[in-house]
């Protein structure tokens, strides 16, 4: 047994000096201290030994233990001084924090400008029912309008009463939600994302808009004049002025486009604008059809509403080129970390 004892320091005191890592070091701890390592096993048989030579096994065993812990503890330390040598002082890698996405910063923004003047931000359902987004604001079945909002259609059963399923083609679905969920005074406004089957430089599939609605005794055009005014004043720079356009939706009479002041010659006319305006979006008089069906008496109020797009504000604004829309929303770190 004494020479199975220095046969198993002998193997051990080669193998150490080929470790490379604790990891290394640690397994030979195992293989050779551990509870069934082999100085272990040694113990187990030690009882099989002449009586008198136990003791001095005994020793001899011990002795091996205390001399492979010795040149474990050695070897360690060899192995740490040998590491790469290890600056500490040069300053870490910047761990990348992330910011509000550049679409987020302008509803955000949005949403404050027309708090302040009371508007109350609503939002309500991006799979919708036929009702909200066409049937209640007065889009006849078979009005040529539908086809301008290039719906996505849900393969479900249709509602009973409000008809197929659809993604909203627009914030306006949330006009009839709100009249139905508050009485009037009404001043909200659904910042939202809607849905349309359009992909191209200016147009994504998904994208989003801001509604604006207003319902009280006695609101008039020059309401919703104000209130144009004051957000592109807020948003674009107080130089800024609005004019209505006549045009036609369904569910505003009368119905406007609203263009903005052209900023580069201030609505005089220039290479940009052509005619000193730029088109931002639509607004109009609630029709009384609306009202009446959001459960609102058209003899005792009146209301205006507006729907603008958030992508095409931000661009305008910021006179970011972006040669294509799409880049928004394509999660290019590159692009988006400079805003
Ligand atoms: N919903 C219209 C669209 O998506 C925009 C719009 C026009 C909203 C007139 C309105 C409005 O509230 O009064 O093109």
């Amino acid at each position: 047994m004494h020479d199975e004892i220095r046969n198993i320091r002998n193997e051990f005191m080669a193998l150490v000096t080929d470790a490379k890592s604790e990891g290394e070091l640690g397994e030979l701890r195992i293989s050779y201290l551990g509870r069934s390592g082999k100085l272990s096993k040694l113990i187990k048989n030690m009882k099989d030994a002449p009586k008198d030579q136990r003791s001095g096994l005994g020793q001899l065993i011990n002795e091996t233990k205390n001399a492979i812990e010795t040149e474990l503890s050695r070897q360690s330390v060899k192995l740490n001084e040998n590491r790469e040598w290890f600056d500490e002082t040069i300053p870490g890698e910047k761990p990348q924090i992330g910011h509000i996405h550049l679409v987020s910063q302008a509803i955000k923004e949005i949403a404050e400008i027309f708090s302040k003047i009371g508007f109350v931000r609503a939002r309500y359902p991006e799979v919708e029912w036929d009702y909200y987004a066409f049937g209640s604001l007065n889009f006849t079945k078979d009005h040529p309008a539908r086809d301008d909002w290039e719906t996505f259609w849900i393969q479900k059963e249709p509602h009973p009463k409000y008809g197929p399923m659809l993604l909203t083609p627009h914030t306006s679905s949330g006009q009839i939600r709100e009249m139905m969920r508050s009485k009037p005074p009404i001043r909200m406004v659904n910042i939202a994302k809607c849905y349309r089957r359009q992909s191209d430089i200016s147009h994504t599939p998904m994208f989003h808009q801001f509604e604006g609605l207003v319902i009280d005794e006695n609101i008039s055009i020059t309401h919703l004049k104000g209130t144009l005014d004051y957000f592109a004043k807020m948003y674009f720079g107080k130089e800024r002025v609005t004019r209505l356009r006549p045009y036609n939706f369904p569910f505003t009479e009368p119905s406007f486009e609203v263009d903005i002041s052209c900023d580069v010659c201030a609505g005089k006319g220039c290479k940009l604008c052509k005619e000193g305006w730029l088109e931002l979006g639509g607004s109009g008089m609630v029709h009384p059809n609306v009202l009446k069906a959001g459960g609102v008496d058209p003899k005792n109020y009146t209301g205006f509403a507006f729907g603008w797009g958030v992508e095409r504000v931000l661009m305008m604004r910021s006179g970011l080129k972006i040669p294509d829309l799409r880049t928004l929303y394509n999660t290019d770190l590159r692009y988006l970390t400079q805003f």
